[in-house]
């Protein structure tokens, strides 16, 4: 079937329209091409089809420069795109969601940076099957099996495809950029289970139960604790930029003197650089995450490990909320209303969810100010969203 690509979904497919009126996703589709596809999926309301051959390409489209995307790999949907359609690409959902899923008509965004396009990633999540890492493949729970992963920083890279990972079926690498430390975590114990020399292997289980695992990084200056268990961005040049950017959105908003909370904390990173010299709450749920982040900042600001949810609200000037990828639980907006702060920043890593909670916030009487967006995964759809809101 031959049809014209008009639009595009978050995770990265082309959208076009079957000639009954239904949607089609297609993989490897870009915005403006004329393909020829084969449908793989039919439902009642929509299709998806793969990309038989090209017949009118977008200017912008390139060769991907990995050899597993044909072998279904989901890691990276946009590697057919070049790093300018990339980002007009991501451009494009965020205004998009803000529109129909946010429900507001006029705002103003722009691209603020991103990361280096290859080799960023310090920390990958891989499935593993018979003893090999890989990648679950797109849109499916299959195992694509990797020698290869251009987007991994060199030495999580050579942990993914240098090791023998037993009978467990799953492991997270993460290395230190700043010290070269790695860790691979693994989701269970198995004695054959081979990395090259200096990787700490560790359990799941084992780090519950109290075993150290961390690395440290380096970024805005700094070095910083992060534990097997706690979150970190994909890359140490990713948190950087992001510092950068909520930092330079609140001095030019609030008075130095202002009051911060740290919404969803993590090891610190925002409690640390954006709340330096003020007085900060830092409130996060994780005990690894916070216990870092004790580590980290020691007593220049309070601690709260607690759920957003039941922390007991106080008084502050402005909040910085950067929620795990589902975004603001639905009471957070509330409870970022009641802490009486003027200004609010909110970093998001799904557009779809930073319009919703954009729409919570404003409902609870800010106004949407500018929106910033970031490319910290390139190759891929997603896309970080840092919104701000007064009133
Ligand atoms: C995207 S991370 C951001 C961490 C930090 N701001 C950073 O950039 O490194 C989200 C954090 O929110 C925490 N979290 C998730 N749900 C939470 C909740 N309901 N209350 C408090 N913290 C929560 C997670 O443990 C995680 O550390």
């Amino acid at each position: 079937m031959h049809i014209t690509i008009d639009g595009l979904a978050k995770e990265g497919d082309g959208v076009g329209r079957s000639p009954d009126g239904r949607a089609i996703f297609v993989r490897g589709a870009l915005p403006d091409e004329k393909v020829d596809i084969l449908t793989i999926e039919e439902r009642t309301k929509f299709l998806r089809g793969s990309v038989v051959s090209v017949l009118e390409p977008n200017p912008h489209r390139i060769e991907p420069f990995c050899i597993h995307l044909s072998e279904g790999c989901g890691g990276c949907s946009l590697q057919h795109a070049d790093q300018e359609l990339q980002k007009q690409i991501k451009l494009r959902i965020v205004k998009e969601a803000f529109e129909r899923i946010g429900k507001f008509d006029a705002f103003s965004f722009g691209y603020g940076g991103g990361v280096q396009p290859t080799r960023y990633r310090t920390t990958v999540r891989c499935s593993v099957h018979n003893g090999k890492a890989g990648m679950r493949g797109f849109h499916s729970h299959d195992h694509v099996p990797l020698n290869s992963c251009g987007v991994a920083h060199q030495q999580v890279e050579e942990i993914m495809v240098n090791s023998y990972f037993g009978d467990i079926d799953e492991v997270v690498i993460r290395t230190s950029s700043h010290s070269g430390k790695s860790l691979a975590i693994v989701s269970a114990f198995d004695q054959t289970i081979k990395t090259p020399q200096g990787v700490q292997v560790v359990t799941v289980n084992q780090i519950r139960e109290g075993s150290s695992a961390y690395i440290v990084e380096y970024v805005y200056g700094k070095e910083w604790r992060i534990s097997a268990e706690s979150f970190f961005q994909a890359s140490p040049e990713g948190s950087e930029l992001l510092i950068r950017t909520v930092k330079k959105i609140i001095e030019n908003n609030v008075s130095a003197s202002a009051s911060m909370a740290d919404f969803y904390s993590g090891v610190g990173i925002f409690a640390g650089t954006v709340g330096s010299g003020r007085q900060v709450t830092a409130i996060e749920q994780n005990i690894s995450a916070i216990e870092d982040s004790i580590h980290n900042l020691k007593n220049e600001i309070d601690h709260v490990c607690s759920r957003i949810e039941k922390w007991e609200v106080s008084s502050h000037d402005f909040v910085v909320a950067n929620p795990s990828r589902s975004g603001l639980g639905k009471q957070v907006p509330k409870i970022i209303a009641q802490t009486g702060a003027s200004f609010v920043v909110l970093v998001s890593c799904d557009a779809a969810a930073a319009a919703r909670d954009a729409r919570r916030i404003v409902d609870e009487g800010f106004e949407l100010g500018e929106i910033v967006i970031l490319d910290l995964f390139p190759q891929t759809s997603h896309v970080e969203v840092v919104s701000t809101f007064s009133r």
